[in-house]
């Protein structure tokens, strides 16, 4: 097996796991970033040299919110060239769309909270929002419709505060997502080719709310429930993923889903559970492609 992860830098510290987790594995691995391609005439070009696709070759797509759009279009040029992608270009896209994700979740079924789409286009208005259960400090999230690490998500305490978050990224032509708050526990579980490889507990550092760890949360090691797996691999198979990060909240004695993240940290969820994911991860595909 050949590896070629996909992104903006190779220093961030989950990619820099998957390096050491190939190398370890003696894995023929290679980060091609994102400013050193080019593309010519549907040939792609990584410093020059064309990227052609072989049997043994995967590419791992590792985007951020600022690399997603150049990502994608270059991850689509290279399913176009027979290139393997672990996670397509189109699930990708998909997932990391919080109004496009919402409706796949809901369409199949999945718990969970209840959501509002806004564009700039599209206003919420109050009495849309009225029989949502005032709670303190928190009863409403308001998500740009593309963002992660908890940048892009903001809440408010009662409607009239959610729906002025919801105009200064309407006037700003953005686009996302209103949600109702539900308490309880955030969960976030990883998946790889219908598994689960751990989970982990996370809470948000004093005076935040929201529970990712680039946010200061603390994690600490869970053991999901027979429902909490079934629910984590339903949603990564219903995005068309092989591996994800799955996003919930535990809410009495059940879970609602939040986002099915494709490109999962992998550092702190490693360091949390004291195994190496990203080890876990490559040995999968190194033994089943
Ligand atoms: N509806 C909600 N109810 C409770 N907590 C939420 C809700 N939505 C978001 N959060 C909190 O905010 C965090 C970030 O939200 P999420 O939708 O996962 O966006 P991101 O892609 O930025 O991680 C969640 O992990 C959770 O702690
Ligand atoms: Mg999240």
């Amino acid at each position: 097996m050949k590896l070629k992860i996909l992104a903006s830098t190779a220093q961030a510290e989950s990619t820099l796991l998957i390096q050491k987790a190939a190398q370890s594995l003696g894995i023929d691995f290679e980060v091609l970033l994102l400013d050193h391609i080019q593309t010519s005439a549907g040939a792609i070009f990584h410093q020059n040299v064309e990227l052609v696709g072989s049997p043994d070759l995967m590419i791992w797509l590792r985007l951020g919110t600022l690399s997603r759009r150049r990502g994608l279009e270059i991850a689509r040029l290279m399913q176009m060239r027979g290139l393997r992608l672990i996670n397509s270009a189109e699930a990708v896209e998909l997932a990391s769309d919080k109004i496009e994700s919402y409706e796949r979740l809901h369409k199949i079924g999945a718990p969970v909270p209840r959501t509002w789409p806004f564009s700039p286009e599209i206003r919420i208005r109050a009495s849309e929002l009225h029989h949502v259960k005032p709670r303190s400090p928190v009863s409403f999230w308001i998500k740009t419709r593309i963002g992660s690490q908890g940048i892009g998500v903001s809440w408010a305490a009662d409607a009239t505060h959610a729906l002025a978050q919801m105009d200064l990224i309407r006037v700003s032509e953005g686009s996302g997502v209103i949600q109702e708050h539900v308490p309880g526990e955030d969960l976030r579980l990883l998946v790889c080719e219908g598994r689960i490889l751990g989970a982990m507990k996370r809470t948000a550092a004093a005076g935040e709310f929201r529970a990712n760890l680039h946010q200061g949360a603390k994690a600490e090691p869970t053991e999901p429930t027979p429902a909490e797996a079934a629910l984590a691999l339903r949603t990564t198979h219903a995005m068309n993923l092989r591996v994800a990060g799955v996003d919930m909240i535990r809410h009495e004695n059940s879970a609602v889903v939040l986002e099915v993240n494709p490109s999962p940290g992998l550092a702190g969820i490693s360091a949390c559970l004291g195994k190496n994911l990203a080890v876990e991860i490559l040995t999968n595909f190194k033994t089943n492609s």
